[in-house]
């Protein structure tokens, strides 16, 4: 019998209008656009602004957009796996929310968080569905607002990130591409490095936990830093290495947007010339779960049929993971 494989068969996104760039965020905290440049590789980050919008918004408008891209109906639709770490609210899902605004009436649908790593993972698990043969049509989609969760009193976080969605249908194929191997870890003890302290169950919601602004992202950036370039690095070339894939082979690193220096030191890890990096970071920051699907949306047009991917992610947990893929299709 074939082996069905789960093929990524189409791409949407959606990013807020508005553009925070460097020398808006320099008159907010003190800080530069060179060091940003310098030291993260950030020129400009989306914000979704508006009374009431959340996560589910952006990401209801990606789905939107795949649906429309493909020719798919919403009622197809079978399952959908939202990776976030900013979720319109503690319950319900995320996902569920995204699911009505887009009209997907038969399909189940739930979040799951990951960190940056969110997309990675959830692209991992919806592989498996179809694989299995269970599901034919599958949306993944990666959705954040992270400036709901950023101090922006804070220069060491504030530049980093910005608020975006990308989605990706999942179908089944009986041909030699798609998702073809993952490796997938995770380590809580990296948890003290980056966290939100306060609206959990360990510390709910009070006044004095606003007050000691402890909603917002706590991140180490040293300790983090050093952990996702080794960990990153470490997983892709493992994944090259079991799959006998040298960087010839390979037609673009994938890799999740936090900080340019990663970036460069996994590419060169895996010996890959510049242009085969995808890189997109001083357009939209870190989307945290929305990196990757930005990228392959950016990128798409470039993209063939059977091209190597190496999709690689490293996120609060501390969670991180590399998945081969083949392209499934040109645009
Ligand atoms: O996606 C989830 C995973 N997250 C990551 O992968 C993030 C990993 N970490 C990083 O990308 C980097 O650690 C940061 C971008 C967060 C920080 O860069 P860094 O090179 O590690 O800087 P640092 O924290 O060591 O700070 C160096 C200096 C400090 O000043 P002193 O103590 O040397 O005087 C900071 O106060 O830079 C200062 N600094 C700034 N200066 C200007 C920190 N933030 C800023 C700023 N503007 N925005």
């Amino acid at each position: 019998m074939t082996k069905i494989r789960a093929a990524i068969t189409g791409v949407g996104v959606c990013l807020p209008e508005y553009i925070l760039n460097n020398e808006e965020l320099s008159k907010m905290v003190d800080t530069t656009d060179e060091w940003i440049m310098t030291r993260i590789g950030i020129k400009e980050r989306r914000i979704l602004k508006g009374e009431g919008k959340g996560s589910s918004d952006l990401g209801a408008g990606a789905v939107l957009d795949l649906l429309k891209k493909t020719n798919t109906l919403a009622e197809d639709i079978e399952l959908l796996i939202c990776a976030t770490v900013t979720p319109d609210m503690q319950f319900p899902a995320t996902a569920n929310i995204i699911c009505d605004k887009a009209g997907i009436k038969n399909a189940f649908s739930y979040d799951l968080n990951a960190g940056c790593s969110g997309f990675l993972f959830a692209l991992a698990t919806a592989t498996k569905f179809v694989e299995s043969g269970s599901y034919k049509k599958v949306i993944v989609v990666g959705a954040e607002k992270m400036s709901s969760i950023v101090d922006y009193t804070d220069r060491a976080t504030c530049p980093i990130f910005g608020d975006g969605s990308g989605a990706v249908l999942l179908e089944p194929v009986e041909e030699e591409i798609g998702i073809m191997d993952m490796i997938l870890r995770a380590d809580g003890a990296g948890r003290v490095h980056l966290h939100q302290k306060a609206g959990g169950s360990v510390k709910p919601s009070s006044h004095a936990t606003v007050d000691a602004r402890e909603h917002f992202i706590y991140q180490e950036g040293q300790p983090v830093f050093k952990a996702a370039v080794s960990n990153m690095a470490d997983t892709a070339v493992e994944l090259m290495e079991r799959n006998n894939l040298t960087a010839d082979d390979i037609a673009y690193l994938v890799p999740h947007q936090a900080n340019m220096r990663i970036i460069d030191a996994t590419g060169k890890r895996m010996n890959l010339p510049n242009e085969k990096v995808m890189v997109n970071i001083q357009k939209y920051g870190n989307t945290t779960a929305a990196t990757l699907p930005l990228l392959l949306w950016d990128y798409e047009k470039k993209l063939k049929k059977g091209d190597n991917l190496i999709l690689a992610t490293f996120g609060a947990g501390f969670t991180w993971g590399a998945i081969w893929l083949k392209w499934a299709y040109n645009s």
